[in-house]
């Protein structure tokens, strides 16, 4: 690189400082702005505000510069937005990325390229973040500044896809727009990235991805209740499935989908579609089976805990471990383990909860605290330190019960050793 370009990354989360420390790497002077400043600060101090293996490696070893203020911008060349995307109740929540927009349009500067890897559904690039960024700097994109969207496909606490290696879409404003967000991920991604003919088409990309994996797993997870009433072993029949080489592709059942993406994206586009005039009744469908799974799951719970003669006028001790919404990460985003929790102590029982990943002031001290004498386990997070639980754990804990939310365990030899095995539909 002749000069080194100035990269400025809004939004420090599981995106963008994965993002920022990739381009540090990679040869760019980088500017990380966030809100939090408590993130802010960890991260000068060499502290990565995530937990992760190798992020807590690379923030100490490649110091990024973080800081609240939006007026660094700028100095930058190419600035990303990484802010998250939420939903309130079912309605997509877009002041993340406008308040962000709001503060970039202040500082913006001729020639500098914008980039939007946040997930949005088709139309909020051209419909509401170009207007803002035009609207407050006077500048008219396409002439003035330059923008595009490559959404991000990030799967945190993935040892072999990561921000590095990941294929990416891109789209663009105008073909110089495109051009120009091309060259910059062609710099610092050791992978495909295919042009798409629209910002709206890259934003529909990513919307795409997560609403199938969202009607698979939905799939699967009906599946599992059907299976389960049929006695049949739903995870044998997706194996044996999958020995097909062509049109059939794996999907698990399990206590429900969590993150901020698969529960969460839909509405986007269910949202979006419906302002122009279309119903989307699959994907809302869809959204009310995988939302349910909690449910399902502790009614699982309970039938265990009847059949095991359990339920005897004392409330019923469970413990349930793992709080994140997936293995071996500290996010607890939509995490359908709330949930188990919530209508457990709905119904009345004495619940425990055990995360070793996630700080939280209810947790177990260890795991043998939070299982001594439970009369069930539920493992809603099938953690590699959960996967260790054996049947002899167990019996040795006086645990009666496991209720395996991921169906990650050898069901066979917990019940060769009488603990009553109850899986998602199996
Ligand atoms: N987490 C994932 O696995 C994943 C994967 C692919 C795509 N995405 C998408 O990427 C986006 C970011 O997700 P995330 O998981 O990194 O979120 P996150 O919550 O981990 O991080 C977002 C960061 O943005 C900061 N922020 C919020 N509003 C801001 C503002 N106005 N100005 C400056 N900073 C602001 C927050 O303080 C936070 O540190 C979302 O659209 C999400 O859907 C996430």
């Amino acid at each position: 690189m002749k000069h080194k370009k100035v990269v400025a990354i809004i939004g420090l989360g599981y995106v963008g400082l994965p993002l920022a420390l990739l381009a540090k790497q990679k040869g760019y002077e980088v500017i990380g702005i966030d809100k939090d400043s408590q993130k802010v600060k960890k991260i000068n101090s060499g502290i990565s505000p995530i937990y992760d293996k190798k992020l807590i490696m690379q923030v100490k070893n490649h110091s990024i510069y973080a800081t609240t203020k939006f007026s660094e911008l700028v100095n930058a060349d190419i600035i990303v937005i990484c802010v998250p995307t939420p939903v309130k109740g079912k309605t997509p929540d877009l002041n993340p990325v406008k308040n962000a927009s709001i503060q970039i349009a202040k500082h913006l500067k001729k020639g500098q390229l914008v980039l939007l890897e946040s997930t949005v559904n088709p139309g909020v690039c051209e419909e509401i973040v170009i207007p803002i960024l035009e609207k407050q700097s006077k500048l008219i994109c396409g002439k003035d500044f330059h923008f595009a969207h490559c959404p991000e496909r990030i799967n945190p606490g993935d040892t072999k896809w990561h921000v590095g290696n990941i294929p990416r879409v891109v789209g663009g404003y105008s073909v110089k727009c495109l051009s120009l967000a091309y060259k910059f991920y062609s710099s610092i991604i050791d992978a495909p990235i295919k042009k798409m003919e629209s910002v709206k088409e890259a934003e529909s990309v990513k919307i795409v991805e997560n609403c199938f994996r969202d009607v698979n797993i939905a799939f699967v997870n009906e599946l599992a209740q059907s299976f389960s009433k049929l006695g049949i072993d739903v995870v044998n029949v997706i194996q044996g499935a999958a020995t097909k080489p062509f049109a059939f592709m794996p999907h698990f059942p399990s206590r429900g989908v969590g993150g901020h993406c698969i529960p969460v994206d839909p509405y986007y586009l269910i949202f979006y579609a419906k302002k122009h005039g279309f119903k989307h009744k699959l994907l809302k469908e869809v959204r009310r089976i995988n939302s349910q799974m909690p449910h399902y799951t502790v009614d699982r719970t309970y039938e265990a805990l009847n059949e095991a003669k359990v339920i005897n006028g004392s409330p019923p001790k469970i413990a349930v471990l793992g709080l994140s919404y997936k293995k071996n990460i500290d996010d607890t985003r939509e995490s359908p383990s709330y949930e188990i929790i919530k209508l457990l102590k709905q119904k009345g029982a004495e619940v425990r909860i055990y995360d070793p990943y996630v700080k939280d002031k209810n947790n177990a001290k260890n795991l043998s605290e939070a299982i001594d004498n439970a009369d069930a386990v539920i493992v809603a997070t099938a953690h590699s330190k959960f996967r260790k639980i054996t049947p002899q754990t167990l019996k040795k804990a006086g645990v009666k019960i496991l209720v395996d939310g991921e169906n990650a365990f050898d069901k066979k030899a917990f019940s060769s050793l009488g603990i009553l095995y109850k899986g998602i539909g199996r």
